[in-house]
């Protein structure tokens, strides 16, 4: 099915399952412990044995010579692979570093070598036993010094310009030029990459944990030189990913290579330690933010500069997205930079671009507002645009911001407010902020194939996946609602490279992009249902587990007496979304306290308010945004790779030096959603909502922390020694 004109009213429209609050349907198997995740399948055939992963000990330079004798003579060791007998590797498309490094080595903890055993234990103590030696090189490992040499990008990084900025920046009466940081930061989610590799014959299996099936499918086809159809890729219940896992890693390369040395199934899960510096990580940036405005508080320049870096080849944070469609104004200016640094992987991590750039973006709408002397949430309705601001003859599709704004606003009781500074509650100091929420809406090619069978039952397959989204009961949803029966009479296949591939979980897309593709399907599985049922025209009418056309009626369940019925289609987007600027919008607020004296901070409320199209299931919409909130919490308060600029590497490789702030760490956190339905997305007329929900929420923590103390900080993470010094001034 081709999706190029908006919408008309469909079979979805009914929301008599669609929209409604819906538990996960696959809860009680995760909490039971029968959903199986990557190291966990039983299904395999024989008895995995354990791979560890050895990580390079620099950062950069030449392995001169590794010696594995005495690793593979140790108790209960079936195979060592290193480059030296990997056999000959691709690389791909995906992956800027190899992911099996040698003879030169590209990132710190970049996978050398992996020693299968017996146990793991047997892996891990063969592992200390091999003896590499290195010829280290210099690298670069500092954003701050190698920010000169950074680089201008082309195609849809390059930079924009529009009226004329500096002109209109330099006669603002009131202007704002300040420059803020953030940090590099791990996705820290709770399920490390890990994976199952079985060969049969040239065939192989890999039972995995990965956001996008066919991307992975592609990739380690091409790494390891085998044809497509001969590998099978399997990954139907991940422990998150945040975009982590949007691409090939190491664990599946070296549980495949390792697994073919030994001749067995091998189980790879990168261990802890491993993960930050071996896996993609969110780059930190350098942004400067100059926004010049007239004294009635309109905004007639804006401009917005990015530095990030990556290894040779790697790509941008593109941290200036927003600044392109949040705001109006006549004259603006975005430009991002590239260094090369030779620290790992960046990549892509929850809202890559948006996250880091609201959280500079929004301070700085904060501090203007403050110089004009207006309310900030005025400020910013003030400067609502309802076009692209870089090219006017193109409208949003939909956009209620503002509404999301002043909504917040009254729920919240952001008319208490007062100036900062001013409000204490025995030793706190208690502030309020806000900012907006802003995140692309994409769509993506998405298919799925759906069965009828004689009992009734309903199965969708498709190699979307769940990454603790809630896909699954979204899918089930969708099914029911366009063949009119019971969620129970659905079941949902995900995750398996043997099924349709789909959009996958990536960039806020997968919701809507993969319910519309099995909404082309189950459109063609109703046509074909009304055939079998012999109805002839007219407008079917599936409800209640049995089809109407005209004054006929059946179960459904008939159509498939004498055998399965199926049915496959995906969904292709057209110029819509060239047409239309698609986008999310939201707004956060925060009430946060600081111990005058010691300077702690804590989070005590939170609500989100969200313009996303319509939600599929405001149950597990929520449960995005919340956990969206306090992720960006973290981002505000806590997250940050600490860079060892001597040896290149991430210090706080594990979850005891790399702090996240869980639900529990913040008392009351509400989310409310506008009721909007967006006909130019797609036939579900629903977006996203797992990124939107990470968008502004650090800015939001900042504001509040700036509202409570008086004091402004600029460089994220906002830990107490980057302000604790200054509490005396207001205190
Ligand atoms: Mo997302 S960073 O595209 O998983």
């Amino acid at each position: 099915m081709k999706f190029d004109t908006p919408a008309g009213m469909n079979p979805i429209d009914r929301l008599t399952v669609v929209g409604k609050p819906t538990p996960r349907i696959d809860g009680p198997l995760k909490v039971s412990g029968g959903a199986p995740y990557a190291y966990e399948h039983h299904d395999v055939p024989g008895k995995p044995a354990y791979g560890y992963v050895l990580g390079a000990a620099v950062a950069k330079g030449t392995i001169r010579s590794i010696d594995t004798a005495r690793a593979q003579r140790a108790p209960g060791v079936l195979a060592v692979v290193t480059h030296r007998n990997a056999g000959k590797l691709g690389k791909g498309k995906m992956n800027t570093a190899k992911l099996l490094a040698g003879p030169d080595v590209q990132h710190y903890h970049q996978a050398v070598a992996v020693v299968v055993a017996e146990t793991f234990e047997q892996a891990r103590c063969a592992a200390g036993m091999i003896d590499i030696d290195y010829a280290r090189s210099d690298g670069a490992f500092d954003l701050v010094a190698a920010k000169a040499g950074a680089k201008e990008q082309g195609g849809s990084d390059a930079p924009t310009a529009v009226g004329d900025f500096e002109g209109a920046f330099a006669s603002s009466p009131v202007q704002l030029d300040q420059n803020y940081t953030t940090p590099d930061q791990s996705h820290a989610m709770m399920e490390p990459m890990a994976t199952i590799a079985a060969w049969d014959g040239d065939k192989l299996t890999v039972w995995t944990s990965n956001q996008m099936v066919n991307w992975g499918l592609k990739d380690l086809a091409a790494t390891l030189q085998v044809p497509i159809e001969n590998v099978r890729l399997i990954s139907p219940y991940i422990g998150g990913g945040f975009g982590g896992k949007l691409f090939l890693r190491s664990d599946a390369l070296m549980a495949s290579l390792g697994a073919r040395a030994a001749k067995r199934p091998v189980k790879v899960a990168l261990q802890r330690p491993l993960m930050a510096n071996n896996a993609t990580h969110r780059p930190s940036t350098i942004q400067r933010i100059r926004l010049g405005c007239g004294k009635d508080g309109k905004i007639a320049a804006i401009g917005h500069e990015s530095w990030s870096g990556d290894l040779e080849g790697g790509g941008l944070e593109v941290a200036v997205q927003q600044t392109k469609l949040l705001y109006a104004g006549a004259n603006r200016m975005t430009a991002m930079r590239l260094a090369v640094l030779d620290l790992p992987e960046a990549n892509a991590m929850r809202a890559p671009g948006e996250a880091p750039g609201l959280m500079a973006l929004e301070i700085a709408m904060d501090e203007m507002a403050e110089k004009l002397g207006m309310d900030p949430v005025a400020f910013r309705v003030l400067n609502d645009t309802q076009v692209d601001p870089e090219k006017p003859e193109r409208p949003f599709s939909q956009r209620n911001l503002v509404r999301c704004l002043q909504d917040g606003a009254e729920r919240f009781g952001w008319s208490r407010r007062k100036a900062p500074g001013q409000v204490r509650d025995g030793r706190w100091l208690v502030g309020m902020g806000v900012a907006a929420a802003f995140r692309n809406n994409l769509n993506m090619k998405s298919g799925a194939r759906v069965r009828l069978n004689g009992q009734g039952t309903v199965t969708v397959e498709t190699d979307m996946t769940d990454i603790g989204t809630g896909t699954y009961t979204i899918m089930a949803q969708t099914a029911a609602e366009m063949l009119g029966v019971p969620l129970a009479k659905v079941v949902v296949k995900l995750g398996d490279s043997s099924f349709p591939v789909s959009a996958g979980s990536g960039g806020q897309w997968g919701a809507n992009s993969s319910t519309a593709g099995l909404y082309a399907a189950c459109v063609k599985l109703r046509e074909a249902i009304v055939e079998k049922l012999g109805f002839g025209p007219g407008e079917a009418l599936f409800e209640g587990g049995q089809v109407h056309v005209g004054n006929r009626s059946a179960d459904i369940a008939r159509a498939a007496k004498s055998g399965e019925i199926v049915a496959e289609d995906s969904i292709e987007f057209g110029d819509l979304g060239k047409k239309f600027q698609q986008s999310t919008f939201g707004a956060h607020f925060v009430e946060a306290a600081v111990d005058r004296y010691t300077g702690e901070a804590r989070v005590r409320r939170m609500l989100a308010v969200c313009a996303a199209g319509r939600i599929l299931n405001p149950t597990s919409a929520r449960s995005q945004v919340i956990g969206a909130m306090t992720m960006g919490v973290g981002g505000a308060l806590m997250e940050e790779l600490a860079v060892d600029k001597r040896f290149g590497f991430f210090v706080n490789h594990d979850l005891a030096g790399y702090e996240v702030p869980v639900h529990a760490d913040i008392p009351h956190q509400e989310v409310i959603f506008i009721d909007e339905a967006d006909d130019k997305v797609s036939p579900m007329k629903a977006k996203g909502v797992g990124e939107l929900g990470l968008c502004g929420v650090g800015a939001a923590v900042a504001n509040a922390i700036y509202n409570a103390t008086g004091v402004r900080v600029r460089d994220y993470p906002i830990t107490l020694d980057k302000y604790l010094d200054r509490l005396g001034e207001v205190a």
